[in-house]
């Protein structure tokens, strides 16, 4: 286990927040998962009894009124806890991870702040998300004054840059548990340890790990759809991206314990499963017996029970022919692939260090299609990386004109601190990359209206996954492509493929008809 530069005074104060005199890290097993079992048994321990005070003093009844506390009581549970996720897939399958914990150890999950516990998993890739947490934390900290028992927790990406522990122990000295990406297992024992100390901060952040902990509870947000990791971390250092400096080197998961999960989840009412990993087509690669990416997902297609396979994020440079057949022979694999562009120039993707070329990338397109003609393709682009001219942008604009995407995620650059692109000279002004980033997003969204409608008229299996927002007796449901559908239905059907004639293109979605 690595630690950074922060790694005497956390040390310190987290075996402070251990308490010297106490017998619980003395007694706790050493191997995990067994270890974090324990702490979470000790944690309900202190949660309960403190709950119980609560209830003797009348306490807990005026923070938590009638209604909350009759819930609790019912429950078995002995507080609350809300878990706010910001940033990607690979967070929000963490933020499961993270719930499950929570309520092992008896707190109950509510959506509101106001609660006992609150936690937020946070992002960096863009300067964007890191405001809006900072935002939140002003609104936190009134609740606490409120509530002056109340805990607050933050974790995930963001909490691997040393600038932002600075920050937030200097100027949110209110918050009392920190750590990372890479032990997010240990929450129990971190709780344990700023339960019993009860004052202070207790941070843990680890630079790095090769460690790889399974069969910890977690509680997910679908029943019937679930995100499952594959890999952690990445490798490939795009010079304007701060994820592999906060998720560490890329691993691999065994494919046993990824099979033996997805058959779990399958047994558990699950038909939908997301690989995920920052970059799966380099799944394997480290395993003792490597593997790649395309045999994982044969093996997937394989899992009786199992309905649809998706996954995420496929970097181009990897995307080999083999995956191509695999998805092409695995019936359950979804027609959809997200491909990442980043940018149309040759010139900017190889300062990006993308290892493609804008022509690289049209016949890798041309080969997917070839192969499997009604997949639909979706992507990232990036407006104003160090040095882009017009030029440049303008090769941007013809790989959108030339592939036409279902959709693209479009984000105007933004400088991180510590990446390569960060201290390149050439920063393009703000006026100039807004308005690139306007005609681009213009463009994505007239070619997105026109090629998500060519399925009209069609009847296709749809994924029913919610009670539509909009309108009442109407499902909302998933195309295997991803495109949303609209649908007359009711609950009852919500977790099931059905069969839907789209009757209506409304542009991004469609209006439809079960048959
Ligand atoms: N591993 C995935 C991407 C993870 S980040 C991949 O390689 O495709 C998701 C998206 O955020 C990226 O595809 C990129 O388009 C965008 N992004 C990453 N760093 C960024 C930055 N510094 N500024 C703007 N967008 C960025
Ligand atoms: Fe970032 Fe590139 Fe890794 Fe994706 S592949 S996470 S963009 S460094
Ligand atoms: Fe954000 Fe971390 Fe994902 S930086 S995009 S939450 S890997």
């Amino acid at each position: 286990m690595k630690k950074n530069s922060f790694q005497q005074e956390q040390e310190y104060q987290y075996r402070y927040g251990q308490g010297s005199g106490s017998g619980l890290w003395a007694e706790a097993p050493k191997e995990e998962p067994e270890r974090q079992y324990y702490f979470i048994e000790q944690a309900r321990g202190m949660l309960k009894a403190r709950f119980e005070a609560g209830l003797s003093s009348g306490r807990a009844l005026e923070k938590y009124g009638k209604e909350q506390l009759d819930e609790l009581l019912a429950g078995e549970f002995f507080g609350t806890f809300c878990v706010v996720t910001f940033g990607c897939q690979m967070n929000a399958r963490d933020s499961e991870k993270l719930s499950g914990i929570l309520e092992q150890i008896g707190l109950k999950e509510i959506q509101s702040e106001n609660a006992d516990l609150v936690l937020y998993n946070t992002c960096t890739v863009r300067d964007n998300a890191n405001q809006k947490v900072y935002g939140r934390l002003g609104y936190l900290h009134a609740l606490k004054k409120k509530r002056p028992d109340m805990k607050i927790a933050l974790c995930g990406c963001m909490m691997q840059e040393p600038t932002v522990i600075e920050k937030i122990r200097k100027s949110y000295p209110f918050v009392d548990i920190i750590f990372g990406t890479h032990n997010i297992f240990k929450l129990a024992e971190l709780i344990c340890g700023r339960l019993e100390r009860d004052r202070g901060m207790v941070i843990d952040i680890w630079e790095g790990t090769d460690q790889i902990v399974e069969d910890l509870p977690v509680e997910r947000k679908y029943p019937f759809k679930s995100g499952v990791n594959i890999m952690f971390g990445c490798n490939n250092f795009c010079s304007y991206c701060i994820v592999p400096y906060v998720r560490g080197r890329e691993r691999s998961r065994r494919p046993e314990d990824i099979l033996a999960e997805i058959r779990r989840l399958v047994a558990d009412g699950v038909v939908e499963v997301m690989l995920l990993g920052q970059n799966v087509n380099s799944y394997g690669k480290n395993l003792e017996e490597p593997m790649t990416f395309a045999e994982l997902l044969r093996k997937v297609n394989e899992i009786e029970g199992l309905e649809r396979i998706r996954f995420m994020t496929s970097h181009p440079k990897d995307l080999s022919d083999d995956l191509i057949a695999a998805m092409k022979e695995c019936e359950k694999v979804c027609r959809h692939l997200h491909l990442p562009l980043q940018s149309g120039s040759s010139q900017i993707l190889q300062v990006m260090n993308r290892k493609y070329t804008k022509a690289d990338y049209l016949a890798l397109v041309d080969k997917i299609r070839a192969a499997i003609p009604d997949i639909s393709l979706t992507t990232d682009i990036i407006v104003g990386f160090p040095g882009e001219t017009e030029e440049d942008f303008a090769e941007t604009m013809d790989v959108v004109r030339r592939v036409r995407y279902d959709s693209a995620f479009t984000f105007i650059y933004s400088k991180r601190t510590g990446t390569p692109a960060a201290a390149m000279e050439d920063q393009v002004p703000e006026d100039v990359v807004k308005e690139r980033f306007e005609r681009l997003l213009k463009e994505v969204q007239q070619i997105s209206a026109e090629v998500c409608g060519r399925d009209l008229h069609t009847v296709q299996k749809v994924l029913a996954e919610s009670l539509d927002d909009h309108q009442a007796g109407y499902l909302t449901g998933r195309m295997s492509n991803n495109t949303t559908v609209h649908f007359p239905g009711d609950a009852s059907q919500i977790g099931r493929i059905v069969d839907v004639r789209l009757e209506e293109a409304k542009g991004f979605y469609y209006m439809g008809t079960q048959v």
